[in-house]
């Protein structure tokens, strides 16, 4: 049996505000904001538009491409989308508060009427867990074949606009993957003077470190201190964070994971297509290459567009990286990434 990835999709919303957009909105600049994290612009949803519509489009996006690739029997989206077994959303700003979950109105708005569906909520590390999730229910259940797994932000509403320390981070977008469970050895793709390989997921590291909790946190709104009847709010719930401690921990465990990934493989660096990283700060990732010793050219950026869009981050580079015929059938490709929580993590897949 193997858990492969057949298809991949995204959504970012129109709206595209500059450096220099942001500029005339706080006291920053582009230079500073290209030299501490490599972020040119970002993507902003409009108001109308909440997490879970970004989601469907690249949902949709996906199963068309899985359609359009052959990769499956059906003849339109929404025939596939009925044979979903399971949807899974990594995502820190759910259409509404606590119940529903996000994964329900996509899984109803898929019209995918016997799949299971569930939110995923560990920040930026939404997509890692969430893959790995997908892959272990389709694993233990001999009925469930196929999974649809998002990440989609919309972090513009839980920004702080007058922070100019956060609020040139982030940004919005949805990317997705259509995973199916394969019979027997799965698809074998012949490797060059190599063993042939099985497609798929072949390992996950998953992590946290709870004592980094306030870190990156929402104060308000939570059962720990909620808004009360008749209070006056000043602000919108926003992330506060550390950047510094962030910092620190991300490169840390961004390191750590793809150190551990390789050798619990025996592989090598040479052995890896592509290192496709929670895209938060360039800076981070170029830090982690360097302790690695890994050519800066082994990872995949996409930031300078779309800035940090959380758990959507993963998903939309690895479409991106698809679509352009930038991997291949057989490349052994590594995601990584951290958020808040704080949590981290890192899959290993045959493409
Ligand atoms: O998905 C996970 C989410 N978060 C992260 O991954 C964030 C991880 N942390 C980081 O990426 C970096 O720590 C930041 C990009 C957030 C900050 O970079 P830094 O090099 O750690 O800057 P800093 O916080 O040490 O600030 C340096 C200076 C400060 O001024 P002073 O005190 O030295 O005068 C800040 O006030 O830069 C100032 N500053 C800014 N200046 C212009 C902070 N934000 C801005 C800004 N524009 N937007």
């Amino acid at each position: 049996m193997a858990i492969e990835i057949i298809a991949t999709g995204k959504m970012v919303p129109p709206q595209r505000i500059s450096n220099q957009d942001m500029a005339e909105k706080v006291d920053t600049d582009d230079e500073w904001i290209r030299s501490h994290t490599g972020i040119e612009a970002r993507h902003i949803a409009s108001a109308d538009v909440a997490v879970s519509d970004l989601a469907v489009e690249a949902a949709w996006n996906t199963l068309k491409m899985a359609i359009d690739r052959a990769e499956v029997g059906e003849k339109s989206p929404e025939e596939l989308a009925e044979t979903l077994d399971l949807v899974v959303l990594g995502t820190t700003t759910q259409d509404f508060y606590g119940c529903p979950s996000t994964s329900c109105l996509i899984q109803n708005r898929l019209g995918a009427k016997k799949a299971a569906a569930m939110d995923v909520t560990v920040a930026c590390s939404g997509f890692i867990y969430g893959l790995e999730t997908a892959a272990a229910l389709l694993s233990s259940d001999r009925r469930r074949g196929r999974a649809l797994v998002i990440g989609a932000e919309t972090l513009s509403r839980i920004t702080d606009w007058d922070d100019r320390s956060t609020c040139v981070l982030f940004g919005d977008g949805a990317g997705a993957v259509l995973l199916e469970k394969r019979d027997g050895e799965g698809s074998i793709v012949p490797s060059e003077g190599g063993v042939p390989k099985r497609r798929g997921l072949v390992r996950t590291i998953l992590g946290a470190d709870g004592s980094g909790w306030e870190y990156l946190v929402i104060r308000r709104g939570g059962s720990r201190n909620p808004w009360k009847t008749g209070e006056t709010v000043e602000k919108n719930p926003h992330v506060e964070m550390n950047g510094r401690a962030v910092y620190n921990f991300a490169v840390k465990v961004i390191t750590e994971t793809i150190a551990r990934l390789m050798e619990e493989e025996s592989l090598t660096i040479d052995d890896i297509a592509r290192i496709v990283p929670h895209q938060a700060n360039a800076r981070i990732v170029q830090a982690a290459g360097k302790r690695l010793g890994i050519p800066e050219e082994k990872f995949f950026l996409n930031i300078a567009e779309y800035a940090n869009t959380s758990s959507a981050s993963i998903p939309i580079a690895l479409d991106e990286l698809n679509r352009s015929g930038k991997l291949r059938r057989g490349d052994l490709v590594i995601t990584v990434g951290f958020g808040g929580g704080l949590t981290y993590g890192g899959n290993l897949i045959v493409w």
